[in-house]
């Protein structure tokens, strides 16, 4: 968290510099470092392997540096206040009445017992939701209505992590969940940064990479064990694992030879970091999920987006709409491409599938774009006020997706945005399971 935490102190620090893109360059040689001794420049720039087998891109620096930023953030959101409690804006999602029912039937799916097989979860059956990712599910600036509340978390309303309200005023995967087990637990409470209580099981960092992951993974693990409403071997768990976004925003343009970087690197780090998941996390569904960041990007390209977006895009995605980049967009979008059939691959491994562990992939995000499907027209206010976060109408949106993809089967998964509830998926008494790669 921390390293993030300074991260983004340190966009905002080095603005100019950053808009330039020259001064973040970092070796990228992955060289193992003491985490006592090292360059200060070095460490908040550079990508390391650290002794201890930890890999982390950026910023994990001095205790003191780490203590002054965390006290900023303490003060800065303590300052700007709960924006995650709005409840007007055209960034929310339309409140859903009373009078209408939740839209699928949710008796009947909570087994007696609990499933031994992971092939054979209803949704009922999940008791602990968590999540590992980047700013997208922390969903920063989700409720932001100007530029200086952008670093403000609003995790409650997350689609894949956030349970603050019910699916009527905000629509997440826990909401969704909640309904056909109010037991559920994990989700986020409502605004936070990482270290505190209500984020939960969100252990997403901002300004995450793949390569980040596996620390990610590290610390879900141990938060899950050191939480003693956790019965590791009886829990039914989903983790939504979406990841790519900063790899091309924040990091692709700094790689000496950026399609090695993806090809070899990020691979690694994205199975190293599943293996981590299947062995110490029993009883367990990964939603493996491709970020929508640099399609949702693109697809603004022929809208007309306020003045303020030119401001935040060069520095939140400087790699794409840094000056300096302009040439290379077409080959980070190939690999954005690429990045995406490597998850799709990975997710099939047989090594990743166990009588108890599976993972999927949910592919909706693929063809994100602020124009839903068959539509002409843009809808900007899925968008938060950066142009490159979602909104918390767009969270609602991506719960939506997400869930429809756990409710179809491998191979006729659902992609790209509609609008909220348009289509709205349910398990069925011949097919009460969340679809995996062996029961579709
Ligand atoms: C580099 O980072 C490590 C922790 O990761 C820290 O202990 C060390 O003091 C840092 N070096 C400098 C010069 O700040
Ligand atoms: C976990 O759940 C199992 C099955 O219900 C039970 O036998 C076991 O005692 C539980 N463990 C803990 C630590 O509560
Ligand atoms: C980058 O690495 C690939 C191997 O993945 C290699 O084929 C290619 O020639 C390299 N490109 C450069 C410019 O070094």
């Amino acid at each position: 968290m921390d390293r993030d935490m300074i991260a983004e102190t340190f966009a905002f620090l080095l603005l100019l510099s950053a808009i330039d893109g020259q001064i973040l360059a970092p070796n990228t040689q992955a060289n193992v470092i003491s985490r006592t001794s090292g360059n200060l420049l070095r460490n908040l720039t550079g990508t390391q392997v650290y002794k201890d087998t930890i890999f982390t891109s950026r910023l994990d620096a001095s205790a003191p540096i780490r203590r002054f930023y965390r006290g900023f953030r303490e003060v800065y959101s303590r300052l700007l206040g709960e924006t995650g409690q709005r409840n007007s804006g055209n960034f929310l999602q339309a409140h859903v009445p009373p009078t209408r029912a939740f839209p699928c039937q949710t008796e009947g799916f909570r087994s007696a017992t609990p499933p031994v097989s992971v092939h054979q979860v209803r949704p009922g059956d999940v008791d602990i939701i968590a999540a590992v990712g980047d700013s997208l599910t922390t969903a920063t600036a989700a409720n932001s209505v100007a530029l200086w509340e952008v670093m403000v978390e609003n995790r409650g309303v997350s689609w894949s992590i956030g349970g603050q309200g019910t699916w009527r005023t905000h629509l997440t995967l826990p909401n969704i969940i909640k309904e056909f087990n109010p037991q559920l637990f994990g989700y986020s409470l409502s605004d936070s940064y990482n270290v505190h209580r209500k984020a939960q099981f969100n252990v997403a960092e901002n300004i995450a990479t793949t390569s980040d992951m596996p620390y990610n993974a590290k610390k879900l693990v141990r938060r899950m064990k050191l939480d003693p409403r956790v019965n590791m071997t009886h829990h039914w768990k989903i983790v939504t694992y979406m990841i790519g976004g900063n790899d091309f925003c924040s990091d692709v343009c700094y790689q000496a030879n950026a399609t090695m970087w993806i090809n070899e690197m990020q691979e690694k780090y994205l199975i190293e970091s599943l293996r981590y998941l299947r062995d110490n996390l029993p009883r367990t569904i990964v939603n493996l999920v491709p970020s929508p960041l640099i399609s949702l990007s693109f697809s603004m390209d022929n809208v007309q987006t306020p003045f303020s977006c030119s401001l935040t895009r060069p520095i939140e995605c400087s790699c794409l709409f840094g000056p300096s980049y302009s040439k290379d967009r077409k080959l980070f979008r190939s690999l954005e491409r690429k990045f995406v059939k490597i998850m799709e691959r990975v997710s099939f491994l047989g090594e990743l599938h166990t009588p108890d562990f599976t993972v999927v992939f949910q592919p909706f995000f693929q063809d994100a774009s602020v124009f839903y499907r068959g539509s002409k027209n843009a809808d900007m206010s899925l968008m938060s006020i950066d142009c490159v976060h979602l909104s918390q109408k767009g969270h609602a949106v991506s719960a939506n997706g997400l869930w429809n993809n756990m409710m179809e089967p491998v191979g006729k998964k659902s992609l790209g945005f509609r609008p909220l509830f348009q289509q709205f998926k349910c398990p069925t008494p011949d097919k009460p399971y969340i679809f995996t790669n062996y029961n579709s």
